[in-house]
């Protein structure tokens, strides 16, 4: 599907969940955290593609130690009848990351069965540490135990969009967090 009308566009987006100045503020915060936390530390943040791209740009610029930055791409293949499903990394690290202190900076965590296999994914390779920041948490739809370390937002059981989120890979550009009507 592809929009190219603005008023179409723009009818979907309901009303703005986060603002842009909110965001920042807790992105700001969350950066903070980790200079302080990774101090003297080899830090390698890693994101999952796409939704996470803004928040990482964003975040990394809040970061005032050196650090490394990867990527990651996955594709899920989850029946809706069974427990567990398949992930395939569709594009993986460089870097060996047995050396590093890894943070994995995630969009948001909605049932938690992608994230859930990158980290074991991630584990099985050994790197010193291994945590999980989240831009957004819907822990409604949660249908694997799994538990973000740090969580800039906690939300209901909406569909939301913007700052890297999309909707049929439309609105990952806008700047604040929306319902999605
Ligand atoms: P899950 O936690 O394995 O169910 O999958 C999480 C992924 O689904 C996220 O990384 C998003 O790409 C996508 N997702 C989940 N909820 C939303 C939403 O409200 N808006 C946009 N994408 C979402
Ligand atoms: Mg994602």
């Amino acid at each position: 599907m592809q929009i190219t009308a603005k008023n179409e566009y723009e009818s979907h987006i309901k009303r703005v969940i986060i603002s842009e100045e909110e965001i920042k503020k807790a992105v700001k915060k969350a950066g903070k955290m980790l200079s302080e936390k990774y101090e003297g530390k080899p830090l390698l943040l890693v994101s999952i593609l796409k939704g996470a791209f803004v928040f990482l740009a964003d975040l990394s610029k809040e970061v005032s130690i050196p650090c490394e930055i990867g990527f990651m791409a996955a594709k899920s293949y989850f029946e809706s009848t069974e427990s567990s499903g398949q992930v395939q990394i569709t594009m993986d690290l460089a870097q060996d990351i047995s050396q590093y202190h890894v943070v994995i900076v995630e969009d948001i965590i909605d049932t938690g069965r992608t994230l859930a296999e990158i980290a074991r994914i991630l584990r099985g390779r050994k790197p010193l540490s291994l945590e999980i920041l989240t831009l957004l948490d819907k822990p409604e739809r949660r249908l694997i135990d799994l538990e973000a370390d740090y969580t800039l937002f906690t939300i209901p059981d909406y569909f939301v969009i913007g700052y890297g989120l999309d909707y049929g890979e439309y609105y990952r550009n806008l700047p604040y967090i929306a319902e999605y009507e």
